[in-house]
């Protein structure tokens, strides 16, 4: 059966370039891995103290979203050289209540993206930091940050370069052996 994988995307806003490089790497998946898009945005602010009495539904769902799935795709943009804060918002709601980390041991692969020359490096690899504290194996190679996103999709949201099609089917590709070497 195939694995299940929970596509995080780092932005909320509507008319997102990375979420449109997360469906363009839903596309090109190979077919042993089945990605659902898991929503970041409707996430209540955390707070511990929200979590001793009953959570706000919003965690309930996200947090049994992440436990369920068999690995973690992190598709995310750069918000001054870091993680946007939604994005490490849903990191932090995973990892608690205190002794449960959803997140503990699922496979996890990290693109990131910019309109800018950078692709994304600085929150790419501040996002990697954060998944040793979250015991979440990250997929070392290939690497992904993809720079002057603003031209990597036409009208409808097809990639205008072959090259980057390539090179996002090798990262899918090699993200589908990782989490089946996890697995194993
Ligand atoms: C940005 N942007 C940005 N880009 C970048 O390459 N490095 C950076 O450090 C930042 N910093 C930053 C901070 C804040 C608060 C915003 C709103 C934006 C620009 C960013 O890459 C651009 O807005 C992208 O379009 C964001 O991705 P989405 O929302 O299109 O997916």
């Amino acid at each position: 059966p195939p694995h299940d994988i929970a596509v995080i995307v780092g932005s909320i806003r509507k008319g997102s370039l990375t979420r449109q490089l997360a469906e363009a790497l839903i596309a090109l998946a190979p077919e042993s891995l089945r990605l659902r898009l898991v929503e970041i945005g409707d996430l209540a602010l955390f707070n511990p103290d929200l979590d001793e009495g009953t959570p706000p539904e919003s965690w309930t769902h996200f947090r049994a979203a992440i436990a369920s799935a068999d690995g973690i795709l992190f598709v995310t943009p750069e918000h001054n050289r870091s993680i946007p804060a939604a994005l490490k918002n849903a990191l932090d709601i995973g990892s608690r209540p205190w002794g449960k980390n959803h997140w503990a041991g699922k496979p996890a692969a990290v693109v990131s993206g910019s309109p800018g020359a950078l692709g994304g490096f600085g929150a790419n690899h501040q996002l990697r930091q954060i998944l040793v504290v979250l015991d979440m194996p990250a997929m070392a190679q290939p690497e992904a940050y993809l720079g002057h996103l603003g031209q990597a999709f036409d009208a409808g949201g097809n990639l205008t370069e072959d090259r980057t099609r390539a090179h996002l089917q090798a990262v899918m590709q090699a993200f589908a052996g990782w989490v089946a070497r996890q697995a194993a």
